[in-house]
Protein backbone atom coordinates (compact mmCIF):
# COMPACT_ATOMS: atom_id res chain seq x y z
CA UNK A 1 0.00 0.00 0.00
CA UNK A 2 1.21 3.27 -0.84
CA UNK A 3 1.20 5.70 1.92
CA UNK A 4 1.27 8.75 0.06
CA UNK A 5 -1.39 7.89 -2.02
CA UNK A 6 -3.68 6.95 0.65
CA UNK A 7 -3.24 10.60 2.04
CA UNK A 8 -4.07 12.08 -0.07
CA UNK A 9 -7.15 9.79 -0.83
CA UNK A 10 -8.19 10.38 2.72
CA UNK A 11 -8.00 14.14 2.51
CA UNK A 12 -9.76 14.29 -0.57
CA UNK A 13 -12.45 12.70 0.84
CA UNK A 14 -12.98 14.50 3.93
CA UNK A 15 -12.61 18.05 1.81
CA UNK A 16 -15.31 16.70 -0.43
CA UNK A 17 -17.43 15.63 2.74
CA UNK A 18 -16.86 19.26 4.29
CA UNK A 19 -18.57 20.69 1.22
CA UNK A 20 -21.50 18.14 0.39
CA UNK A 21 -22.65 16.72 3.60
CA UNK A 22 -25.92 16.77 4.58
CA UNK A 23 -26.55 18.82 7.85
CA UNK A 24 -27.91 15.57 9.75
CA UNK A 25 -28.58 15.51 13.64
CA UNK A 26 -26.63 13.15 15.27
CA UNK A 27 -23.70 14.75 13.30
CA UNK A 28 -23.93 17.44 15.77
CA UNK A 29 -23.25 15.47 18.37
CA UNK A 30 -20.39 13.82 20.34
CA UNK A 31 -22.86 11.60 22.27
CA UNK A 32 -22.26 8.13 22.26
CA UNK A 33 -25.78 7.18 23.02
CA UNK A 34 -27.48 9.29 20.11
CA UNK A 35 -25.13 8.34 18.17
CA UNK A 36 -25.48 4.52 18.78
CA UNK A 37 -29.56 4.92 17.95
CA UNK A 38 -28.87 6.97 14.60
CA UNK A 39 -26.45 4.00 13.45
CA UNK A 40 -28.81 1.44 14.49
CA UNK A 41 -32.00 2.93 12.77
CA UNK A 42 -29.70 3.66 9.76
CA UNK A 43 -29.21 0.09 9.24
CA UNK A 44 -31.93 -0.85 6.93
CA UNK A 45 -33.43 2.61 6.70
CA UNK A 46 -32.67 5.21 4.36
CA UNK A 47 -31.38 8.80 5.92
CA UNK A 48 -35.31 10.31 4.19
CA UNK A 49 -36.97 7.80 6.47
CA UNK A 50 -35.11 7.06 9.79
CA UNK A 51 -34.59 10.96 10.51
CA UNK A 52 -38.23 11.56 11.86
CA UNK A 53 -37.97 8.22 13.56
CA UNK A 54 -34.91 9.18 15.12
CA UNK A 55 -36.23 12.22 16.20
CA UNK A 56 -38.91 10.80 17.62
CA UNK A 57 -37.55 8.37 19.57
CA UNK A 58 -34.47 10.34 21.24
CA UNK A 59 -37.12 12.93 21.81
CA UNK A 60 -38.71 10.39 24.15
CA UNK A 61 -35.98 8.08 24.91
CA UNK A 62 -33.09 11.04 25.49
CA UNK A 63 -30.79 9.29 27.46
CA UNK A 64 -29.82 5.20 28.08
CA UNK A 65 -31.84 5.59 31.46
CA UNK A 66 -34.86 6.79 30.05
CA UNK A 67 -34.94 3.49 27.64
CA UNK A 68 -33.83 0.91 29.84
CA UNK A 69 -36.40 2.24 32.13
CA UNK A 70 -39.19 2.18 29.54
CA UNK A 71 -41.77 -0.86 28.52
CA UNK A 72 -40.75 -2.79 25.70
CA UNK A 73 -44.02 -2.43 24.19
CA UNK A 74 -43.48 1.57 24.75
CA UNK A 75 -40.23 1.45 22.72
CA UNK A 76 -41.76 -0.82 20.24
CA UNK A 77 -44.41 1.78 19.26
CA UNK A 78 -41.80 4.19 18.02
CA UNK A 79 -40.29 1.69 15.59
CA UNK A 80 -43.58 0.98 14.57
CA UNK A 81 -43.58 1.26 10.59
CA UNK A 82 -39.64 1.13 10.02
CA UNK A 83 -39.28 -3.44 10.44
CA UNK A 84 -36.65 -5.39 11.50
CA UNK A 85 -38.26 -4.96 14.60
CA UNK A 86 -35.43 -6.96 16.50
CA UNK A 87 -33.07 -3.95 16.43
CA UNK A 88 -36.19 -2.08 18.84
CA UNK A 89 -35.56 -5.24 21.21
CA UNK A 90 -31.97 -5.05 21.24
CA UNK A 91 -31.74 -1.83 21.65
CA UNK A 92 -33.98 -1.97 24.55
CA UNK A 93 -31.89 -5.09 25.94
CA UNK A 94 -29.04 -3.26 25.51
CA UNK A 95 -30.07 -0.39 27.44
CA UNK A 96 -30.71 -2.68 30.52
CA UNK A 97 -27.18 -3.92 30.21
CA UNK A 98 -25.43 -0.32 29.95
CA UNK A 99 -26.95 0.32 33.36
CA UNK A 100 -26.37 -3.09 34.81
CA UNK A 101 -23.18 -3.54 33.70
CA UNK A 102 -21.51 -0.19 32.80
CA UNK A 103 -23.38 1.63 35.63
CA UNK A 104 -25.37 3.67 33.59
CA UNK A 105 -22.59 5.05 31.41
CA UNK A 106 -22.17 4.12 27.71
CA UNK A 107 -19.15 2.30 27.75
CA UNK A 108 -16.13 3.52 26.45
CA UNK A 109 -14.21 0.78 24.93
CA UNK A 110 -14.75 -0.38 21.70
CA UNK A 111 -14.85 -4.34 22.96
CA UNK A 112 -16.86 -2.93 25.04
CA UNK A 113 -19.60 -1.15 22.74
CA UNK A 114 -18.74 -4.48 20.37
CA UNK A 115 -20.44 -6.60 23.20
CA UNK A 116 -23.85 -5.24 23.49
CA UNK A 117 -26.48 -6.88 22.19
CA UNK A 118 -27.42 -5.63 18.29
CA UNK A 119 -23.75 -3.93 18.07
CA UNK A 120 -21.49 -5.54 15.14
CA UNK A 121 -18.27 -4.61 13.75
CA UNK A 122 -19.64 -1.46 11.46
CA UNK A 123 -21.53 -0.02 14.47
CA UNK A 124 -18.94 -0.38 17.30
CA UNK A 125 -16.38 0.93 14.89
CA UNK A 126 -19.24 4.18 13.85
CA UNK A 127 -19.92 4.81 17.43
CA UNK A 128 -16.59 4.41 19.14
CA UNK A 129 -15.21 6.92 16.17
CA UNK A 130 -17.51 9.25 15.70
CA UNK A 131 -17.90 9.86 19.67
CA UNK A 132 -14.41 9.62 20.68
CA UNK A 133 -11.77 9.53 17.78
CA UNK A 134 -10.86 5.75 18.48
CA UNK A 135 -8.92 4.88 15.24
CA UNK A 136 -11.85 1.84 13.87
CA UNK A 137 -12.61 2.18 10.09
CA UNK A 138 -16.40 1.57 9.51
CA UNK A 139 -16.70 -1.00 6.58
CA UNK A 140 -20.61 -0.86 5.02
CA UNK A 141 -22.32 -1.10 1.80
CA UNK A 142 -21.19 2.18 0.50
CA UNK A 143 -17.18 1.68 1.95
CA UNK A 144 -17.29 -1.45 0.08
CA UNK A 145 -18.10 -0.05 -3.13
CA UNK A 146 -15.86 2.87 -3.42
CA UNK A 147 -12.90 0.45 -1.62
CA UNK A 148 -14.12 -1.61 -4.50
CA UNK A 149 -14.03 0.92 -7.47
CA UNK A 150 -11.14 2.98 -6.27
CA UNK A 151 -8.49 0.11 -6.11
CA UNK A 152 -10.31 -2.20 -8.54
CA UNK A 153 -10.74 -5.24 -5.68
CA UNK A 154 -11.67 -8.33 -7.25
CA UNK A 155 -12.32 -10.01 -4.54
CA UNK A 156 -15.79 -10.93 -4.08
CA UNK A 157 -17.16 -8.83 -0.80
CA UNK A 158 -19.45 -11.26 0.22
CA UNK A 159 -17.05 -14.06 1.30
CA UNK A 160 -14.79 -14.49 4.64
CA UNK A 161 -11.64 -13.68 2.68
CA UNK A 162 -13.24 -10.71 0.87
CA UNK A 163 -14.09 -8.98 3.98
CA UNK A 164 -10.45 -9.47 5.70
CA UNK A 165 -9.02 -8.13 2.54
CA UNK A 166 -11.77 -5.00 2.31
CA UNK A 167 -11.26 -4.71 6.30
CA UNK A 168 -7.56 -4.12 5.74
CA UNK A 169 -7.63 -2.00 3.19
CA UNK A 170 -10.49 0.19 4.85
CA UNK A 171 -8.26 0.49 7.54
CA UNK A 172 -5.08 1.46 5.66
CA UNK A 173 -6.66 3.92 4.75
CA UNK A 174 -8.32 5.72 7.87
CA UNK A 175 -7.21 9.05 8.45
CA UNK A 176 -6.25 8.28 12.07
CA UNK A 177 -5.95 11.79 12.65
CA UNK A 178 -9.32 12.38 12.15
CA UNK A 179 -11.16 8.88 12.13
CA UNK A 180 -14.50 10.18 12.66
CA UNK A 181 -14.64 12.33 10.06
CA UNK A 182 -13.08 10.35 7.80
CA UNK A 183 -15.60 7.89 8.63
CA UNK A 184 -18.62 10.45 8.04
CA UNK A 185 -16.76 11.12 5.14
CA UNK A 186 -16.10 7.95 2.58
CA UNK A 187 -19.83 6.78 3.78
CA UNK A 188 -21.28 9.80 2.83
CA UNK A 189 -19.48 9.80 -0.31
CA UNK A 190 -20.67 6.08 -1.26
CA UNK A 191 -24.61 7.71 -0.69
CA UNK A 192 -23.80 10.73 -2.56
CA UNK A 193 -21.01 10.01 -5.40
CA UNK A 194 -20.07 6.87 -5.88
CA UNK A 195 -23.80 5.59 -6.02
CA UNK A 196 -24.39 2.07 -6.81
CA UNK A 197 -25.76 2.86 -10.21
CA UNK A 198 -23.90 5.46 -12.61
CA UNK A 199 -22.34 7.39 -10.56
CA UNK A 200 -21.30 10.77 -11.83
CA UNK A 201 -17.04 10.31 -12.38
CA UNK A 202 -17.29 13.32 -14.51
CA UNK A 203 -17.27 15.44 -11.39
CA UNK A 204 -15.90 13.35 -8.60
CA UNK A 205 -12.41 14.60 -7.22
CA UNK A 206 -10.70 11.09 -7.16
CA UNK A 207 -11.60 10.43 -10.57
CA UNK A 208 -7.56 10.24 -11.32
CA UNK A 209 -7.24 8.13 -8.30
CA UNK A 210 -10.08 5.54 -9.37
CA UNK A 211 -8.48 2.31 -11.31
CA UNK A 212 -11.77 1.09 -11.64
CA UNK A 213 -12.51 4.44 -13.80
CA UNK A 214 -9.52 3.85 -15.41
CA UNK A 215 -9.77 0.90 -17.01
CA UNK A 216 -13.65 1.82 -17.72
CA UNK A 217 -14.89 -1.12 -15.64
CA UNK A 218 -16.62 0.59 -12.11
CA UNK A 219 -19.97 -1.33 -13.28
CA UNK A 220 -18.18 -4.26 -12.44
CA UNK A 221 -17.44 -3.37 -8.72
CA UNK A 222 -18.15 -4.32 -6.07
CA UNK A 223 -17.50 -7.80 -7.20
CA UNK A 224 -19.90 -10.47 -5.46
CA UNK A 225 -19.95 -14.04 -5.77
CA UNK A 226 -23.50 -14.44 -5.21
CA UNK A 227 -25.13 -18.07 -5.93
CA UNK A 228 -24.19 -19.15 -9.34
CA UNK A 229 -26.75 -16.89 -10.31
CA UNK A 230 -26.85 -15.10 -13.74
CA UNK A 231 -25.37 -12.24 -14.21
CA UNK A 232 -26.44 -9.02 -16.90
CA UNK A 233 -23.97 -7.89 -18.30
CA UNK A 234 -23.85 -4.74 -20.78
CA UNK A 235 -21.04 -4.07 -23.35
CA UNK A 236 -20.93 -1.36 -25.68
CA UNK A 237 -17.90 -2.00 -28.49
CA UNK A 238 -16.75 0.53 -30.79
CA UNK A 239 -15.63 -0.69 -34.61
CA UNK A 240 -13.43 2.04 -35.28
CA UNK A 241 -13.41 2.52 -38.57
CA UNK A 242 -10.09 3.88 -40.76
CA UNK A 243 -10.56 3.31 -44.42
CA UNK A 244 -11.09 -0.69 -44.02
CA UNK A 245 -9.31 -0.94 -40.39
CA UNK A 246 -10.43 -1.35 -37.24
CA UNK A 247 -9.20 -1.39 -33.95
CA UNK A 248 -8.23 -4.69 -31.48
CA UNK A 249 -7.46 -4.41 -27.52
CA UNK A 250 -6.95 -6.90 -25.47
CA UNK A 251 -8.49 -8.17 -22.56
CA UNK A 252 -6.06 -8.34 -19.58
CA UNK A 253 -8.58 -8.09 -16.83
CA UNK A 254 -9.02 -11.30 -14.72
CA UNK A 255 -12.70 -11.76 -16.17
CA UNK A 256 -13.93 -13.62 -19.12
CA UNK A 257 -12.11 -14.09 -22.27
CA UNK A 258 -8.89 -12.99 -20.59
CA UNK A 259 -6.43 -12.82 -23.18
CA UNK A 260 -8.17 -12.37 -25.99
CA UNK A 261 -8.84 -9.84 -28.48
CA UNK A 262 -11.89 -7.89 -29.24
CA UNK A 263 -12.96 -4.21 -29.80
CA UNK A 264 -13.04 -1.26 -27.45
CA UNK A 265 -15.86 -1.55 -25.55
CA UNK A 266 -17.22 0.29 -22.67
CA UNK A 267 -19.25 -1.63 -20.27
CA UNK A 268 -22.21 -0.44 -18.56
CA UNK A 269 -24.42 -1.51 -15.37
CA UNK A 270 -27.65 -1.54 -17.34
CA UNK A 271 -28.78 -1.10 -20.81
CA UNK A 272 -27.95 2.53 -21.88
CA UNK A 273 -28.82 4.30 -25.14
CA UNK A 274 -26.30 5.95 -27.39
CA UNK A 275 -26.77 9.41 -26.00
CA UNK A 276 -25.38 8.38 -22.42
CA UNK A 277 -22.16 6.23 -23.67
CA UNK A 278 -21.02 9.60 -25.94
CA UNK A 279 -21.54 11.30 -22.02
CA UNK A 280 -19.87 8.47 -20.09
CA UNK A 281 -16.32 9.69 -18.79
CA UNK A 282 -14.21 7.04 -20.77
CA UNK A 283 -16.05 7.60 -23.81
CA UNK A 284 -15.19 10.62 -23.90
CA UNK A 285 -11.25 9.96 -22.95
CA UNK A 286 -11.35 7.82 -25.85
CA UNK A 287 -12.91 10.82 -28.61
CA UNK A 288 -12.18 13.69 -27.04
CA UNK A 289 -13.07 15.82 -30.39
CA UNK A 290 -16.57 15.11 -30.90
CA UNK A 291 -16.79 16.54 -34.47
CA UNK A 292 -14.21 14.81 -35.76
CA UNK A 293 -16.18 11.14 -35.77
CA UNK A 294 -19.31 9.74 -37.20
CA UNK A 295 -21.05 7.15 -35.34
CA UNK A 296 -23.96 5.15 -36.67
CA UNK A 297 -26.27 5.49 -34.71
CA UNK A 298 -27.87 2.07 -34.48
CA UNK A 299 -25.80 -0.60 -33.37
CA UNK A 300 -26.37 -3.97 -34.15
CA UNK A 301 -27.10 -6.04 -30.82
CA UNK A 302 -26.44 -9.21 -29.32
CA UNK A 303 -27.84 -11.27 -26.60
CA UNK A 304 -24.83 -13.17 -25.71
CA UNK A 305 -25.65 -16.44 -23.22
CA UNK A 306 -22.38 -18.18 -21.07
CA UNK A 307 -22.62 -20.16 -18.68
CA UNK A 308 -23.09 -17.80 -15.30
CA UNK A 309 -24.15 -14.16 -17.46
CA UNK A 310 -26.17 -13.50 -19.84
CA UNK A 311 -24.20 -10.33 -22.21
CA UNK A 312 -26.57 -7.75 -23.62
CA UNK A 313 -23.77 -6.40 -26.37
CA UNK A 314 -23.94 -3.62 -28.69
CA UNK A 315 -21.81 -2.48 -31.77
CA UNK A 316 -21.14 1.21 -32.93
CA UNK A 317 -19.57 1.68 -35.89
CA UNK A 318 -17.73 4.73 -35.84
CA UNK A 319 -15.98 6.22 -38.78
CA UNK A 320 -12.82 8.74 -38.15
CA UNK A 321 -9.74 10.49 -40.26
CA UNK A 322 -7.63 9.54 -37.65
CA UNK A 323 -7.30 7.40 -34.61
CA UNK A 324 -7.85 9.82 -31.25
CA UNK A 325 -4.44 8.98 -29.32
CA UNK A 326 -5.67 6.91 -26.54
CA UNK A 327 -7.14 4.55 -28.34
CA UNK A 328 -3.80 4.82 -30.68
CA UNK A 329 -2.11 3.14 -27.50
CA UNK A 330 -4.49 0.92 -25.93
CA UNK A 331 -5.38 -0.91 -29.15
CA UNK A 332 -3.28 -2.61 -32.48
CA UNK A 333 -5.14 -1.01 -36.10
CA UNK A 334 -5.01 -3.91 -38.25
CA UNK A 335 -6.89 -4.53 -41.74
CA UNK A 336 -10.18 -6.27 -41.45
CA UNK A 337 -8.21 -9.27 -43.72
CA UNK A 338 -6.14 -9.62 -41.02
CA UNK A 339 -8.78 -10.37 -38.21
CA UNK A 340 -8.43 -14.18 -38.73
CA UNK A 341 -5.01 -13.95 -37.25
CA UNK A 342 -5.89 -12.88 -34.03
CA UNK A 343 -7.92 -15.02 -31.31
CA UNK A 344 -11.19 -12.65 -30.76
CA UNK A 345 -14.25 -14.05 -28.56
CA UNK A 346 -17.45 -15.77 -30.19
CA UNK A 347 -19.22 -12.46 -29.50
CA UNK A 348 -17.05 -10.19 -31.10
CA UNK A 349 -16.69 -12.85 -34.26
CA UNK A 350 -20.49 -12.99 -34.61
CA UNK A 351 -20.67 -9.33 -35.20
CA UNK A 352 -18.22 -9.38 -37.78
CA UNK A 353 -19.86 -11.95 -39.66
CA UNK A 354 -22.61 -10.54 -40.05
CA UNK A 355 -20.99 -7.31 -40.91
CA UNK A 356 -18.89 -8.77 -43.25
CA UNK A 357 -21.39 -9.05 -46.86
CA UNK A 358 -22.50 -5.30 -46.01
CA UNK A 359 -19.98 -3.08 -47.71
CA UNK A 360 -18.76 0.19 -46.20
CA UNK A 361 -19.60 3.19 -47.55
N1 LIG B 1 -25.96 5.61 7.28
C1 LIG B 1 -25.41 4.93 8.27
N2 LIG B 1 -24.82 5.76 9.14
C2 LIG B 1 -25.01 7.00 8.67
C3 LIG B 1 -24.65 8.28 9.11
N3 LIG B 1 -23.98 8.43 10.23
N4 LIG B 1 -25.01 9.33 8.38
C4 LIG B 1 -25.71 9.15 7.24
N5 LIG B 1 -26.07 7.99 6.77
C5 LIG B 1 -25.73 6.91 7.48
FE1 LIG C 1 -16.70 6.33 -7.74
FE2 LIG C 1 -16.54 7.26 -10.27
FE3 LIG C 1 -15.36 8.55 -8.28
FE4 LIG C 1 -14.41 6.18 -9.08
S1 LIG C 1 -14.46 8.07 -10.28
S2 LIG C 1 -14.67 6.87 -6.98
S3 LIG C 1 -16.31 5.13 -9.60
S4 LIG C 1 -17.55 8.25 -8.54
Amino acid sequence: MNKEKNNSISSILINWYQQNKRDLPWRETSDPYLIWISEIILQQTRVAQGLNYYLRFVGRFPDVKSLAEADEDEVLTFWQGLGYYSRARNLHFAAKTIVSSFSGCFPRNHDDVVSLKGVGGYTAAAIVSFAYGEPYAVLDGNVYRVLSRLFAVDEPIDTGSGKKIFSQLAQELLDEQNPGIYNQAIMEFGALQCVPSKPDCAVCPLQHSCLALEKGVIGQFPKKRGKTKVQNRYFNYFDVRVGNSTLLKKRIEDDIWKNLYELPLIETSENVLLEEIIQNQVFIEMFPEKKSIKIQGVPVEFKHILSHRIIYAKFYRIDVDTIPLKLLTECRQIQLEELPNYAISRLVSKYFEKNRSKRVH
